[in-house]
């Protein structure tokens, strides 16, 4: 079993797919793995909706600018948060996602972030009730093709000691 920064290190964004479901059993894992992210007052303002229908997919992914990819995948899950809920609607569902995603690479499963999702029509596609917001849509699926690691800015720019600017290194 891979440690909890073995899985940060290994995720990585997947954007092709192998042609083959996810039985139901992972997929509950990494849902309750989301679950299970901190929240504001723990009102756990999210909902997950499952996306197999093919036809659903495809039109999606006409709307999304960087989610082409959306119609060739297995299936996707739409994270959901609700405003009503929680103010901080928009912080609790990108942590349960994160969760979410994490949880899916411990299993050997893919995920990618799909930017630009909270959009009207796919609001109205997916009957969301009044005040729920898409977080994302995230592709789940056996990756096809694992791509390197994008590089990441170096530790001395990010890391400061006491004030913004005071390089920790
Ligand atoms: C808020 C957010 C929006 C993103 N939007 C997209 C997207 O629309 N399409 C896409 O293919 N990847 C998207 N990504 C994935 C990033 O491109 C990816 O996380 C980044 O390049 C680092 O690669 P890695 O996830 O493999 O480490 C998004 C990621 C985040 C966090």
């Amino acid at each position: 079993m891979k440690n909890c920064i073995d899985t940060i290190f290994e995720r990585r964004s997947i954007r092709r797919y192998k042609n083959e479901q996810v039985p139901d059993e992972l997929l509950f894992q990494v849902i309750r793995a989301a679950q299970y992210a901190p929240s504001s007052w723990n009102r756990q303002p999210w909902r997950f909706i499952v996306i197999r229908d093919r036809e659903k997919l495809k039109r999606i992914s006409d709307l999304l600018p960087y989610g082409k990819f959306l119609s060739r995948v297995p299936m996707a899950i739409a994270i959901i948060s609700s405003e009503k809920e929680s103010d901080l609607w928009l912080v609790d569902g990108a942590i349960a996602t994160e969760n979410l995603m994490l949880a899916a690479e411990e299993l050997g499963l893919g995920t990618c972030w799909i930017a630009e999702c909270d959009r009207e029509e796919i609001k109205k596609m997916l009957d969301l009730p009044d005040g729920f917001h898409i977080i994302t849509i995230t592709p789940l699926g056996y990756p096809e093709i694992k791509p390197k690691a994008p590089s990441r800015k170096k530790i001395e720019e990010v890391l400061f000691l006491e004030k913004f600017g005071e390089k920790y290194l």
